[in-house]
């Protein structure tokens, strides 16, 4: 019996936590259909929404459920697998995530749970090596575990889910250019100074906390990147004019979503994210280029 799952599109770093933290959103998400056949191997029978490989080596839902499947020796039938792309790759909220971390959560159901989501989450992290050049965990945990995470550790992996305060609410806009994960790591520079260090490590506690607390001030006071985001934003048109207007407006904070184009605002309420959205969208619009945008609950 086939099995359709919506796995969910994923901010991940949360400005302060690159490589850590990252949040689920609701209602978005790529849809993935799977079924167990008797024949061995992976088929990836058909992509709709996004012009991507279909062999199994070069896709990132196929190198994750490989991965699944040789962690149980003695199965010895195969997966079928439909994906429809409801995030646009390269969009910066978790494309191959969705699509690694579906496909392998769906196959797991279909199994009998044979995995938890920790593992699930070590499979599809397979994935990501295969989009980024670098196995990182931040989107596929949060899509497998829900909610909010931390990566304390990737290897080896230790995923800390985090309780995500009922009025978080995230706006999401998505400049209609591509920027590679991988080319947006290049550029990132490999040693920071101890200062930052003290700076972005105080902000990754404070935001935590915050989340466990539901203490908006403190979630809003950590919402800041001091290594990253000086660098990335300078890849995305009419950043430093959206993160003012997403901060007048009264978002609790504004910041790059995983490593680009999209950005992000996280908001206390319904209300104040429709305002602050309105307000971003208004800022980008005066650039010119066409984007979309998401708004809804974490
Ligand atoms: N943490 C990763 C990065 C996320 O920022 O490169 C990519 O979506």
């Amino acid at each position: 019996q086939p099995l359709t799952v919506l796995s969910p599109a994923t901010i991940a770093n949360l400005s302060c936590g690159f490589d850590v933290l990252g949040l689920a959103l609701s209602g978005v998400g790529d849809t993935l259909t799977v079924s167990l056949t008797t024949n061995p191997g992976i088929e990836i029978s058909k992509i709709e929404g996004a012009d991507l490989p279909r062999e199994t080596d070069k896709n990132v839902a196929g190198v994750a459920l490989k991965a699944l499947l040789e962690a149980i020796p003695d199965y010895t039938g195969g997966v079928k697998l439909q994906i429809s792309k409801g995030i646009a790759p390269g969009s910066g909220i978790g494309s191959s995530a969705a699509s690694s971390a579906g496909a392998v959560w769906a196959v797991n159901r279909l199994l009998g749970e044979l995995f938890t989501p920790a593992e699930l989450t070590q499979f599809a992290m397979e994935g990501e090596r295969l989009a980024s050049g670098a196995a990182h965990a931040d989107n596929v945990a949060p899509a497998l575990f829900g909610g909010i995470t931390l990566v304390r550790s990737s290897n080896p992996l230790d995923v800390v889910a985090i309780p995500c305060p009922d009025a978080l609410y995230a706006y999401v806009l998505h400049p209609e250019i591509e920027l590679k994960t991988s080319d947006s790591r290049k550029v990132l520079k490999t040693r920071i100074s101890l200062q930052d260090g003290i700076r972005q490590w105080g902000n990754v506690g404070g935001l935590v906390a915050g989340f466990f607390l539901e203490d908006y001030g403190l979630i809003s006071r950590s919402l800041e990147d001091v290594i990253i985001e000086p660098v990335r934003s300078l890849l995305i048109p009419g950043f430093s004019e959206m993160k003012e207007a997403a901060l007048k407006s009264g978002a609790l904070g504004f910041g790059i979503s995983g490593s680009g184009p999209s950005v992000f605002a996280l908001c206390q309420g319904a209300d104040n994210c429709q305002r602050a959205g309105a307000a971003i969208s208004e800022a980008f619009e005066g650039i010119g280029l066409s984007f979309n945008t998401y708004q809804g609950p974490v």
